[in-house]
């Protein structure tokens, strides 16, 4: 059995030695960049470790692993793109350091590559519907940038596509790379659905209450974009009509100085005592992935793993 330290290096090992081109330059130098700078590696360990679970020759499904990687590399490329953001990794996106056009097509060509590291493994079909359900989890998210009324709801399903289905494939394709029995794969399947609904109110706070010097992305950036946020719907929920306006008329400014934006609703979110609801409710669906992953049927030690690195993501910083 590996510890998540372990796993991890062989991720890195692998990715670095995933083959493609050199050139053209322009279409591989931003590729390589976005695979060097540093990502936590978190999708391909849990798949590593999901496979560990049953089987030790974990060696076996890196190139798995590593697409799923590349895949996620991919969303973040283009995710940049449509957030505006600057800052991944703390270095310069892609389509700042180079421009748009060169992280539209880097992304199309990771995306590619992602699928022929797959190759036609078992859990091909997961690996669809966590490909295509990303795309559609993003539509969404930029669709209720506009819409008058998102509920919680509309919210966890969204979150559930873009984010949760990369956590939650990624578990049960290491248990259908292992032949694992299908209850327990189904119960890896909604342990990482949890935890990646988790990480991404976690995310959600720590866009406005992270260190910018740790966090690696730009503070503020959802607050300037509009994204319907978790903290955004229940400051909502808890404002009174006044605070409902000022919230509403901020949205709609079409100019605006950032700094003003972000902290008129980041004093909001304190005096809605927001941040403290997002995490207690970031508990609540941390403990529902633990009991998860308590049911499935493989001694308890050998889960220990997968326990640390849960509560590594939830204490992350970046
Ligand atoms: C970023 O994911 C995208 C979200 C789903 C919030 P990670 O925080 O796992 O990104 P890296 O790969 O570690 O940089
Ligand atoms: C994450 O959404 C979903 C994907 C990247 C597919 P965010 O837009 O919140 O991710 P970050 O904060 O930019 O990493
Ligand atoms: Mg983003
Ligand atoms: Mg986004
Ligand atoms: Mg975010």
């Amino acid at each position: 059995m590996k510890s998540s330290a372990q796993l991890r290096d062989s991720v890195e090992d692998a990715l670095a030695h995933i083959p493609y081109p050199t050139q053209p330059a322009r279409l591989y130098q931003p590729i390589q960049y976005a695979l060097t700078l540093g990502g936590k590696r978190l999708r391909p360990v849990m798949m590593l470790m999901a496979y560990n679970l049953w089987r030790d020759d974990v060696e076996n499904i890196l190139p798995q692993a590593c697409a799923m990687e590349m895949y996620h590399n991919f969303t973040l490329l283009h995710d940049d793109v449509m957030d505006r953001a600057s800052l991944r990794r703390g270095k310069p996106c892609v389509h700042v350091k180079w421009d748009v056009n060169t992280a539209i097509l880097a992304g199309d060509t990771m995306l590619a590559l992602a699928y022929r590291l797959y190759g036609d493994a078992p859990g091909l079909d997961t690996f669809h519907e966590a490909t295509i359900g990303v795309c559609e989890g993003q539509q969404f998210d930029m669709d209720f940038e506009t819409l008058a009324n998102v509920s919680e709801d509309d919210y966890m399903e969204m979150i559930r596509l873009k984010t949760s289905l990369l956590f939650s494939c990624s578990m049960k394709i290491g248990a259908q790379l292992a032949g694992a029995p299908e209850p327990d794969a189904d119960d890896l399947y909604h342990f990482g659905r949890l935890l990646g609904l988790a990480f991404q109110l976690q995310d959600d706070w720590l866009d406005v209450h992270g260190n910018p010097s740790t966090f690696g992305k730009q503070t503020g950036g959802d607050i300037t974009e509009n994204k319907r946020t978790w903290l955004l719907i229940k400051a909502f929920q808890l404002a009174n009509q006044q605070q409902r306006e000022d919230m509403r008329s901020w949205m709609a400014r079409g100019e605006f100085k950032r700094e003003e934006k972000v902290q008129f609703f980041t004093h909001l979110y304190a005096q809605l005592g927001v941040g403290e609801a997002c995490q207690s409710r970031v508990r609540q669906l941390f403990d529902d992935a633990l009991d998860r992953l308590d049911g499935v049927d493989v001694p308890d030690a050998r889960k220990e793993p997968l326990r640390d690195l849960a509560h590594q993501v939830m204490g992350r910083q970046n």
